[in-house]
């Protein structure tokens, strides 16, 4: 450990940046902000001199930092120095050392441990996506939405802009596209109940308000992509110019959640001349390389039926072949047409893993999100790959396998510790040219579920700040545990912004071994931090006066465990509850006959036996899951049985 003196922040102290540069202005001012909002102290902004250095922050461009986004950072008793070869490492750097301050109270001088820190990120490509058309969100939320993915050090804002359920993007050529297809007359209540709520709901963001946006995010070095979601995800559009769909209409924005077979008409070339009107407009206002062009679920009913999409596939000479459909390639006709288009402004395309099915547009980039499957096919064909694998990063999934007090979603489970270990570069991929395709991973908020920025911010924090790990940090340089206890520091800052975050990792988490030759179910219990957890194991609530959890327990009958923790701050956490069952079938050897399908394998046959109830989502990993045949195992009870016969049977 160093022996040098630790560096300063007192009200003195001074944030230096280059003169005549504009953007490091910016990020002074940033950090200024960021230091008064944790430590209450304003600090000084002012050009750099070329007095001798002290008690001030240093912003400094230097082009020997090789890595676009990297940074130095120093810290001696003198002053501190962020240095980066782009103003974007700077702000990085302004990020780590917005999350170095300690909190403290009485507006006490800010102590930094001399240190010399370099740092850069894994990939270039690190997004959080939102979705502002099932619900839709204000700019003023939009914004803050931006400030939190800068917190995290996100690069891109994939704004899913376009969908069944409202148009949310004004385009001057296209009035009736915020006129009509930003309403809807009412929502389905909960999941698609066939009960409705009655309320007309909408909303749009201007073209200004849409700079303004842009703007807002560039200031922390965030593009932003749009997306308009074609040819399927179209209803809203399709309500206001039903000329544009296969059948003609009339057709209505979505009140319910789902997939809906009314799609853009690609034998229609106003319908494509409509499309392209809209990404030119796109185009226009947004100054990202990428256009994200959607592509998914768009089913191929209408196309089947509708005599000007056969036309097309004829004309196109689009055969069916042994894995697609004519239809399947009549909308890779689509996606590379709005690829050419795209290409004559300069830009390229984005689509989701379907864009896969069919003959992929050359040069588009993939983003895989049913599984990693998608992202390796794409890869091996020579195309750039955003993991956004659903099972670790769709943030309207469950962050809690105990939904007690969860509010409704749309299901799954995906908890801290699953996006934490998320690895976006495929094991198959061993050599740097395959690995070199995956150029970065992103979460993913659908709103179906998700009405209020309130909730929002639940659902994506802290999920984000282990998205951001598995985006930043190099593999070899994750550790979970010590993640986990620097996220009680991020939270505080969430807490100090006034964002509403998710506080599952304060109440107690089991694991649960089962240990077949002992004939134990090895329970081992924690929370975040250093919080003593106390236990009963006789059914009774656990308080104080409960025992103090201190190692593995070894069970080996039917128990029922409750745990709790209390902490200064937080309070008391939600009492966890389990019964773990013993039965005869209980860690007895198992053999399935039959293999459960890949998404639902989990810890494999060892989970039909391991004194484990499932829970309310499959994704619990409590349950094992086979796909279209039944299922056979085989237990050895390793007893006598008593039943004449039985024993004949099993054998
Ligand atoms: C998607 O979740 N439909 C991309
Ligand atoms: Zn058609």
């Amino acid at each position: 450990m160093s022996k040098e003196h630790p560096f300063v922040i007192n009200e003195k102290t001074v944030i230096f940046h280059p003169a005549e540069n504009s953007l490091l202005q910016q990020n002074a001012e940033f950090l200024a902000t960021y230091v008064e909002e944790i430590t209450g102290k304003n600090l000084k902004v002012e050009t750099l001199s070329h007095t001798t250095p002290m008690n001030c922050i240093i912003l400094n461009l230097n082009n020997t930092i090789h890595q676009k986004e990297g940074y130095e950072l120093i810290i001696k008793p003198e002053y501190a120095m962020i240095s980066a070869s782009t103003e974007a490492g700077i702000f990085y750097g302004i990020q780590t050392l917005r999350k170095s301050i300690p909190f403290t109270t009485n507006y006490a001088d800010i102590e930094l441990p001399a240190a010399i820190i370099k740092d850069y990120p894994r990939f270039s490509y690190r997004g959080m996506m939102l979705d502002v058309c099932r619900h839709f969100f204000p700019v003023e939320f939009v914004k803050k939405y931006i400030d939190i993915l800068a917190l995290h050090n996100i690069n891109h804002f994939h704004w899913h802009l376009t969908d069944d359920q409202g148009w949310r993007i004004e385009i001057k050529k296209y009035p009736r596209l915020t006129e009509i297809s930003s309403q809807r007359k009412e929502t389905v209540i909960g999941r698609n109940s066939g009960k409705y709520d009655g309320l007309p709901y909408g909303g749009f963001y201007t073209q200004e308000e849409i700079k303004e946006i842009i703007t807002y995010a560039e200031r922390q070095y965030i593009t932003i992509i749009p997306e308009i979601d074609l040819p399927g995800h179209m209803l809203a559009a399709l309500t206001a110019y039903p000329e544009f769909g296969c059948t003609g209409g009339p057709y209505e924005v979505a009140t319910s959640w789902g997939v809906f077979k009314d799609v853009i008409c690609i034998g229609n070339d106003q319908a494509l001349q409509f499309l392209e009107d809209v990404l030119d407009e796109v185009t226009d206002l947004f100054p990202s390389q990428f256009i994200h062009i959607g592509g998914d679920e768009a089913p191929r009913d209408r196309w089947k039926k509708c005599p000007k999409c056969q036309a097309r596939i004829k004309a196109e000479k689009l055969k069916a072949d042994k894995l697609h459909t004519a239809e399947d390639h009549l909308q890779s006709y689509c996606m590379k047409r709005m690829n050419k288009f795209l290409e004559t402004k300069g830009r390229k395309i984005i689509g989701w893993d379907e864009i896969l099915e069919g003959n992929v547009a050359p040069g588009a980039t993939v983003m895989s999100w049913r599984g990693t499957e998608g992202g390796i096919i794409a890869a091996e064909l020579g195309h750039d790959v955003i993991m956004v694998p659903d099972n670790y990063a769709y943030f309207d999934y469950y962050q809690t396998d105990d939904l007690t007090d969860e509010p409704l979603g749309i299901g799954g489970f995906v908890d801290v510790e699953k996006v934490y270990n998320f690895e976006p570069i495929p094991a198959q991929f061993t050599n740097e040219e395959e690995k070199r395709f995956i150029m970065g991973n992103q979460a993913n908020l659908w709103t179906e579920y998700i009405s209020t920025p309130e909730h929002a911010e639940y659902m994506v924090l802290p999920r984000m700040a282990a998205l951001a790990e598995t985006q930043w940090t190099l593999p070899e340089k994750k550790d979970y545990q010590k993640f986990k206890n620097r996220l009680l520091h991020q939270m505080n800052i969430y807490k100090r912004k006034g964002y509403n975050y998710g506080k599952h990792l304060f109440n107690i988490n089991a694991e649960y071994t089962p240990v077949i030759n002992k004939k134990t179910i090895n329970v081992s219990l924690s929370t975040i931090g250093k919080s003593t957890v106390y236990y009963t194991l006789n059914g009774i609530d656990p308080d104080i006066s409960s025992k103090k959890y201190t190692q593995t327990l070894q069970l080996t009958e039917t128990t029922t465990l409750k745990a709790f923790t209390i902490r200064e701050k937080e309070g008391k956490s939600k009492v966890y509850q389990e019964e773990i069952r013993f039965n005869k079938a209980t860690l007895c050897p198992l053999i399935l006959n039959t293999e459960p399908a890949e998404k639902y394998k989990f810890k494999g046959a060892i989970t039909l036996v391991d004194g484990l109830r499932g829970k309310d989502s499959p994704a619990s990993g409590r349950w094992i899951g086979f796909y279209g045949t039944n299922m056979e195992a085989i237990i050895d009870l390793q007893k006598k049985p008593k039943y004449p016969g039985f024993q004949q049977k099993l054998i």
